[in-house]
């Protein structure tokens, strides 16, 4: 039977597959299930920034620290950092899979201490959940990114966690800001993140919410992403974003990905999904006659020339495939 064990962000993973940051993953019994059914990995809900602020008063002294119930009792369980941490524990005492913590950043203000704070409580690693929004015409591109390579700098300096940021994928030269966030120090890159959709109501015509869940067609633009970069740049990829069925998995896989997150595809067929998921990878593994995930990971049977010519397609004229 092929193994799926899988390495990502120096952590042992017991499959390429993880759950991502949504609510899936905020209750204790949920992710034991999804550790049972396959997970090998879950990444929290992110903690908002926005949730941070007003903790600020919040004296962290030798016996009150994040995360402990001393810590707990004397914040109040109303403030979300607080339960956050708690939860944190509570689940990394309860499964046995990795447990990643995510943040949600949109500014550089200084709440890097939360990161820390998190891997104290138990986290093994955490994904830096990167929204920076221009707002206005005053937003330039490169100020955006560079911003974010300074915080991927700040961060990896003063932590010593596994970190992996996790972007969406409106930037004009992914490569070049992604290999930025490498040389940087990030080890892993989460591509991409499918952020809050906006909607309008035209019989009210008043705002409402879109969609919350993506649909099989995103998946094209994962697979170019983590084929192109993932022979280009450092930082692994865990490849999240229009992942709808196990062959979705391998197709990832075979782009490079070094793992594949799932989350729509759960809210809409149930988390016994992951179970079938990870059954169709192993058995189309043993037909192939692999026996681990690195045998095959990024081997689709071009030359690598020939492979970046594919993924840079833009046009409808000599495809390559
Ligand atoms: C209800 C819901 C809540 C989510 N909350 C978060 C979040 O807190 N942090 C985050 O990084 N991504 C969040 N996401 C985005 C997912 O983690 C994922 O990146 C996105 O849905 C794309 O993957 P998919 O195509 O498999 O759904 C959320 C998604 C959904 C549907």
């Amino acid at each position: 039977m092929a193994s799926l064990k899988t390495k990502y962000l120096g952590l042992e993973l017991k499959s390429p597959l993880i759950v991502s940051s949504s609510t899936l993953t905020g209750k204790v019994d949920a992710i034991k299930k999804l550790a049972e059914y396959g997970a090998g990995a879950v990444v929290l809900k992110s903690l908002f920034e926005e949730d941070i602020r007003g903790t600020e008063d919040i004296a962290v002294t030798e016996e009150i620290q994040p995360g402990t119930d001393l810590w707990v009792q004397n914040v109040g369980m109303e403030k979300k950092p607080a339960s956050y941490l708690a939860f944190i524990g509570e689940v990394t005492r309860q499964v046995d899979i990795p447990v990643i913590a995510s943040i949600n950043c949109h500014s550089l203000e200084d709440w890097g201490d939360y990161v820390r704070y998190m891997k104290e409580a138990g986290a093994s690693a955490v994904e830096i959940n990167l929204a920076p929004m221009a707002e206005d015409v005053s937003f330039r591109s490169q100020d955006l990114e560079k911003q974010a390579v300074k915080l991927a700098s700040r961060l990896m300096k003063e932590l010593s966690l596994p970190l992996a940021f996790k972007i969406g994928s409106n930037y004009t030269s992914l490569p070049h800001f992604t290999a930025e966030l490498g040389h940087a120090g990030v080890e892993g890159l989460v591509l991409f993140n499918r952020f809050w959709q906006p909607d309008i109501n035209i019989e009210k015509m008043t705002f409402s919410t879109g969609i919350p869940f993506s649909a099989e067609s995103e998946l094209a633009e994962t697979l170019r992403w983590t084929g192109l970069l993932s022979s280009m740049i450092k930082p692994q990829i865990s490849a999240s974003r229009g992942v709808h069925t196990p062959e979705d998995v391998i197709k990832l896989l075979l782009a490079g990905a070094t793992t594949v997150q799932v989350c729509s595809v759960l809210y809409q067929k149930g988390l016994t999904y992951l179970q079938e998921m990870r059954e169709t990878l192993e058995n189309w593994m043993d037909a192939k006659g692999f026996a681990t995930v690195d045998e095959f990971r990024g081997r689709v049977k071009t030359s690598l020339q020939q492979r970046r010519e594919f993924y840079r397609q833009l046009q409808y004229t000599n495809p390559k495939g």
